[in-house]
């Protein structure tokens, strides 16, 4: 007799733990980390106020909010071997390799690491901040330029910007930087958030699940989404083309990047916060940034129409990040690094939670192959 076993493909809608780090109400269009309303934080935070909340569960007060920023600028340094991966593959793969290897890279250089005995918190400062140093060192060696060596008087999106270019960023590119990267810190059960988990559930160390958390990201209906959202906006041209286009990939059943979200079947709140970023970028000067907002803007107003209310797919975090990314002058083969840079406090401060409470990760299967086969020598197959 066939067992009856009701299957979640995706894991859809299943619950596996607790948490009190991220509340996602897909329904409403919320989201809050620690309690606080994303709209909050990206107005009056910044991402290293942010980080400190989700890694040690409450806002910081001045002095651990000094300290907390001293520690990250002080771990920014890349190991010279490091800085050689990168720089030995730099545009032979994808960028997403460069920075899975790399930080898979970091224990074998780091005399203090002992995977048995380290301080997860300890870690997780390491691994947001040299997370950061490798992203924009990957995009310096893409322009064929040297590494830049951190600067410790600069907030995290500000040294960011200043190792990728080499120049003392303006506030305003910082400014936004740092709200991009308080919007990505942290999403609950995502797909990369659940592989991490996946890893450190079995007690390896938080470098291995921070590195599971990479290539979970990589995959274009996760992280990669934002740069393929921007290829679609430059192969669109123009935003006259843009109804033409989408309608031609919907016909042939294609999907549309930055648009739908497993949890959120209404406008995602980021999306909501990176879009108001727009208004300012009509205005520019530069050709590109003009084309490709007036695109997104066209594009955002007519899936909408076609399957927003109707299906419940409306434009997620990735849809108008590419064309502020752009803004802000920052290559498209580094958006999905970017994103990791970003998620790094949220995947850390959910691996130490976890594990605070352990329980091994390691669901079922329905088996539906043969049985009681009879093993044939290869001669007589
Ligand atoms: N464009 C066109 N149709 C879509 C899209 C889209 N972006 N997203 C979902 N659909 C359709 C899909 O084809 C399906 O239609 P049908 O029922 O006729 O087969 C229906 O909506 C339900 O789709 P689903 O795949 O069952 O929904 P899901 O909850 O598994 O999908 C998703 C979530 C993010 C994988 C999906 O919306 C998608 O592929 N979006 C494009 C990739 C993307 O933007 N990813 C970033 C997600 S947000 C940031 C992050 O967490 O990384």
């Amino acid at each position: 007799m066939k067992s009856v076993v009701k299957i979640e493909k995706g894991l859809e809608g299943v619950y596996f733990t607790e948490s009190k780090i991220c509340k996602v109400d897909g329904t409403l269009g919320r989201l809050c980390y620690r309690g606080y309303s994303i709209e909050d934080l990206a107005e009056n935070s910044t991402f290293e106020e942010v980080s400190y909340p989700l890694l040690f569960g409450v806002l910081p007060k001045k002095g651990e909010l000094n300290t907390f920023k001293k520690d990250l600028s002080d771990k920014r340094a890349l190991p010279k071997e490091i800085i050689k991966i990168i720089e030995e593959s730099v545009n032979k793969c994808d960028t997403m390799h460069i920075l899975r290897t790399a930080v898979s890279a970091l224990p074998l250089y780091d005399k203090n690491l002992d995977s048995k005995t380290s301080d997860k918190l300890q870690d997780s400062i390491n691994l947001i901040s040299k997370v950061a140093s490798i992203t924009a060192t990957i995009g310096r060696y893409l322009y064929g330029k040297k590494y830049v060596a951190p600067n410790k008087n600069l907030g995290h999106a500000e040294n960011f910007l200043y190792m990728l270019n080499g120049v003392l960023p303006s506030k305003k590119d910082s400014r936004i930087l740092d709200k991009m990267m308080i919007l990505h810190a942290e999403h609950s059960s995502n797909a990369s958030t659940f592989s991490a988990l996946v890893t450190a559930s079995t007690l390896s160390d938080i470098y291995s699940a921070f590195t599971s958390a990479i290539g979970t990201l990589k995959g274009p209906l996760h992280g990669e989404a934002d740069e393929n959202a921007l290829r679609m906006m430059y192969a669109i041209k123009d935003a006259n083309n843009t109804e033409n286009y989408i309608n031609n990939a919907l016909n042939k059943k294609e999907r549309i990047m930055g648009f739908g979200h497993r949890i959120y079947k209404t406008y995602d709140p980021r999306a909501r916060i990176i879009r108001s970023l727009l208004t300012e970028m009509q205005k520019s000067n530069n050709t590109e940034i003009k084309n490709i907002t007036e695109i997104a803007l066209a594009a955002e107003k007519m899936m909408i129409e076609k399957l927003g209310k109707s299906h419940g797919i409306w434009p997620n975090v990735d849809f108008f990040a590419g064309p502020v990314y752009r803004y802000i002058n920052i290559p498209i083969d580094i958006f999905t690094p970017l994103f990791a840079t970003g998620r790094s406090p949220g995947w850390c401060a959910h691996i130490i939670e976890y594990l605070e409470n352990n329980r091994l990760i390691r669901p079922l299967e329905l088996y539906e192959g043969k049985t009681n086969l009879h093993y044939k020598k290869i001669s007589s197959r």
